[in-house]
This record gives C-alpha cells, sequence and structure tokens, in this order.
C-alpha cells in the first residue's frame, strides 16, 4: 500500500518505519524541517530500540521517504495516517490545535484528490471530536463526502515508548472505528501481518477505550505503590506481598470485581479499606487512591439515588437487599444505604429479597438493619410479586432467575433500575420495558 503517516514523533516514527519494513511504501510527512532531514538521512529522530537500524534500512531501499509537502503526501497516499500531537493544553483539556490544522490541511488537498483515500486518525482523542470536528472539517476544506468519497478510521494507539518497535509487531489489541465498508476492509489489509483479530467497534468507543486503558494502567501503578509504601513502613516484605498477590489470577489478576455495576459493601471490603487507611495514618503514610476509594463509592451510591429521584417515581421498590445474592449477610449493604438515603426523603419503599427473612436474622448481621433501618419490618414484602405490585419504580439489585421472571410479567408504567453487574445485565428489551442501568 502507499502510505501517508503525517507527524513523525514517537507514535508515527515507529509506524513509518515499520509500516516500510512490511513492504509498504512510506511517505512520511511532518512541519519539522529537522525531523524530515533526519529521517531522510536515515537518521531516527527519537530514541527508540531498534529504530535507528530500521529507519536507516527502509530509506536506503526507498520504501521510506519524507516530505513537509501535504499535498504532495495526500496525493501519494491510499492510507493516510494521522499520528500529530493532542497535548494538554496547560489546563487539562486537550489542545486540538495540531490535529485540527492538519486533518484542515488534508481537507485542502483532497479537493485534488481523484482516487478513495483512507484517512486514519492514531492520535489520542476524546469521545465526540472524530465525528463532530474532524470528521465535519475534512468534508467542508475537501468539499467531498465522507464514506463515499474518502475514507474516514478510528484506531487508536497502544505502542508504549520504550518498546514502541516490539508493540507494533505485537500490540495487546487492534481497535477499529470504520466508518465504511471500503476503509474496513484496508484496514484488514494494513493489519493482516500484525493482528488478524482487530476489534471493529463505534467510534466513541474506539475514542473513550485509549483513556480508559491509560487511566487504568495508572491507577494500577498508584495501587502498587501504595502498598508498597505501606509494607515498607509496617517492615512487611513488599516482594513477598506483591509475588502472592499476583499469583491470584481468581480474584486479583482476572475480570473479577472489573465490571460496572453498583458500589461494594459487605461485612468485609469496608472495614479492611478502613483498617488499612487507619493504620497508615498512624504510621504518617498517606495513602490518597485508597482513602478516595470509600468516597468514590457513596458517590456511585448517591448517583443511583439522583437516578431514582430524578425519575419522579415514589414509590420504589428494591428486588434484593444483601450486598450480593446468595447471602443474607445486611452489613454494609450499598442497597441498605441507597433505601436509607430515599427513606430520609420520603419515597415509600419495598423491599423484597429471597434470603432475607427478618425472624431468621441473628446477631452483628439483625443489630445492623434494626440500628440503620428500624422500620425494616414495615418495608419487607413476601413475595417479588408484592414489590412490584406496589411500586413504580422497581430496583434490581440482585440478579437472581424469580426476580427476572416476576419482571418479565411487570404491568406497564413500571420503570426499572438495573444495579447489577453489567455482565448480569441484559435481557430487557429497552423498546418494551422501561429500563436504565446505573452504568449503561
Ligand atoms: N508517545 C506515545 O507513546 C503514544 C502512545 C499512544 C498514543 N499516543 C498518541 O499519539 C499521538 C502522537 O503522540 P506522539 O508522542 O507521537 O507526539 P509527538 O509530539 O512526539 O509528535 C507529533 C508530531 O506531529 C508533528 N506535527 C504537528 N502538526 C503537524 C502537521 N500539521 N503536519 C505534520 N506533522 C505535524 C509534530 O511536529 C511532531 O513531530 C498523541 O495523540 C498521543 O497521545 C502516543
Amino acid at each position: 500500500m502507499k502510505i501517508g503517516v503525517f507527524g513523525l514523533g514517537y507514535t508515527g516514527c515507529v509506524s513509518a518505519a515499520c509500516l516500510a519494513q512490511l513492504g509498504h511504501q512510506v511517505l512520511g510527512v511532518d512541519i519539522s524541517y529537522k525531523k524530515v532531514k533526519l529521517i531522510e538521512n536515515g537518521i531516527s529522530p527519537i530514541v527508540e530500540k531498534e529504530l535507528d537500524d530500521i529507519i536507516k534500512e527502509q530509506v536506503n531501499n526507498g520504501r521510506l521517504k519524507t516530505t513537509q509537502n501535504t499535498g504532495q503526501a495526500v496525493g501519494f497516499s491510499e492510507v493516510i495516517l494521522v499520528c500529530v500531537g493532542t497535548p494538554d493544553n496547560g489546563f487539562g483539556d486537550i489542545d486540538y490545535k495540531q490535529i485540527e490544522r492538519v486533518c484542515g490541511d488534508i481537507g485542502d488537498a483532497l479537493r485534488d484528490k481523484q482516487e478513495f483515500v483512507t484517512i486514519v486518525i492514531r492520535s489520542t482523542i476524546l469521545p465526540g471530536f472524530a465525528k463532530n470536528i474532524i470528521f465535519p472539517a475534512l468534508e467542508l476544506n475537501s468539499g467531498k463526502r465522507a464514506g463515499m468519497d474518502f475514507g474516514f478510521v478510528l484506531n487508536p494507539e497502544f505502542l508504549r515508548e520504550g518498546s514502541g518497535v516490539y508493540d507494533f509487531y505485537h500490540p495487546p489489541k487492534t481497535v477499529v472505528a470504520a466508518g465504511d465498508t471500503k476503509s474496513k476492509n484496508v484496514m484488514e489489509q494494513l493489519y493482516k501481518a500484525i493482528d488478524e483479530n482487530i476489534i471493529f467497534t463505534g467510534f466513541e468507543e474506539a475514542s473513550l477505550i485509549k483513556y480508559v486503558d491509560n487511566a487504568f494502567h495508572a491507577v494500577k501503578v498508584t495501587f502498587g505503590n501504595e502498598i508498597g509504601r505501606l509494607c515498607r513502613e509496617l517492615n512487611v516484605d513488599t516482594r513477598a506481598v506483591f509475588d502472592i498477590f499476583l499469583r491470584d489470577k481468581k480474584l486479583n489478576i482476572s475480570p473479577l470485581y472489573l465490571q460496572p455495576g453498583f458500589a461494594f459493601g459487605g461485612s468485609c471490603l469496608p472495614k479492611d479499606l478502613r483498617a488499612m487507611t487507619c493504620k497508615a495514618g498512624e504510621k504518617n503514610v498517606e495513602l490518597p487512591l485508597l482513602k478516595s476509594v470509600l468516597k468514590s463509592n457513596e458517590e456511585h451510591i448517591l448517583y443511583a439515588y439522583r437516578l431514582i429521584w430524578k425519575s419522579g417515581k415514589k414509590n420504589i421498590g428494591f428486588l434484593g437487599l444483601s450486598f450480593k445474592s446468595d447471602t443474607d449477610d445486611l452489613r454494609e449493604s450499598p442497597y441498605v444505604s441507597l433505601a436509607n438515603y430515599l427513606l430520609a426523603d420520603n419515597f415509600n419503599i419495598k423491599i423484597y429479597d429471597r434470603n432475607v427473612e427478618l425472624s431468621k436474622l441473628v446477631g452483628s448481621n439483625r443489630e445492623f438493619i434494626e440500628k440503620t433501618i428500624p422500620q425494616i419490618g414495615n418495608l419487607l414484602c413476601d413475595s417479588v410479586e408484592q414489590v412490584i405490585a406496589e411500586s413504580d419504580m422497581i430496583v434490581i439489585g440482585n440478579r437472581v432467575q424469580d426476580y427476572e421472571i416476576a419482571l418479565k410479567k411487570m404491568p406497564e408504567g413500571k420503570k426499572i433500575l438495573d444495579l447489577s453487574i453489567l455482565n448480569k445485565s441484559g435481557d430487557f428489551n429497552k423498546d418494551e420495558v422501561d429500563y436504565e442501568g446505573i452504568c449503561w
């Protein structure tokens, strides 16, 4: 393929050199005269393992060329990769100047191009920007129509500096949002040698996934560092703790506990988080991430409260009250907290939990619920059907089969708010039932 790579920074340089190494004809474009000249002379403008040798080899065999001329590059290319910077604007938001300008210039040059070209945005951009700004800018400047006269694709970049070449050939995943079938085929062709399992998705999802990944990586590093600081101050062997922690692939390094849904609760997670951060405080170790977890959890409960408040419904039925299904443990259940917020604001509450019978609750569990919701006896119902009949909004806490069966027969005019976790949600057709999930 004939590929134009716009922006010869960390991302563009690696892509340009490796694509040439794969046998494509690559024309790299940058506004920096210095970068263009360095590559022209077979020298990498950035420090990146193996990149110097690849650039030298590909420049010598004529597959990698550079220019500062946008028109020349657009005229040459069947595919254009946009890899310009999207830095911080100094206030936390993205500075879109580079990408706005390059897309404007590409659009101008497209006016004179007869052949179909696929424009691929590899720069990191927030949801909405591609569709609302770049896309129309390309159309306006070129006088052509996306999807008809030129193709438009979002293809976020996941390479890591320092192992960029390795990551190019072994990407953790390849994510593509393609606006038309021709461009989808072009992307399959482009990645054939590297990754045959392209994940095709929507534009907004492709934009956001890069941020989600980076946020998670940042949280992982910070979590590790906070635990490390705590271990050090408690004279606990950090290496031993982390070795054991990482060996657990069932609960720790796994998709478990990594699904959007409702707040956590129960008799262990909140208590142990508090104990840990309390101990850290005694030792003067600041653990802001761990300390903020309970605050964030509470915010999630309040978010559910606001969704209910906004719905305008006053009679709220809970299906499930214990902190998770298949237990009668109500201690620090987030559903109990939510019910309490609603009761304080004079909502009428009805509750059914197939595992909770007041007369059978004992010990600290009974003590907790009687202290937290003294009128609990008046709120508990004998059946799912009773809760559904007496409520105009049903809050699904625990997703169990008998609740679902009853909800399928729910009379019209009632609303469902699903607080169960994402991988247990679904099944309700939004066209047939007034249904919404807390995170979807
Ligand atoms: N650096 C990484 O490891 C990495 C990884 C994944 C994604 N990304 C994303 O990729 C994008 C590029 O990042 P980078 O680190 O390579 O940026 P960079 O700043 O190193 O390079 C950007 C290049 O674009 C050039 N440029 C700017 N305007 C131009 C124009 N109109 N025409 C041609 N060239 C132009 C600049 O001169 C510069 O050489 C960013 O959105 C970034 O968030 C970066």
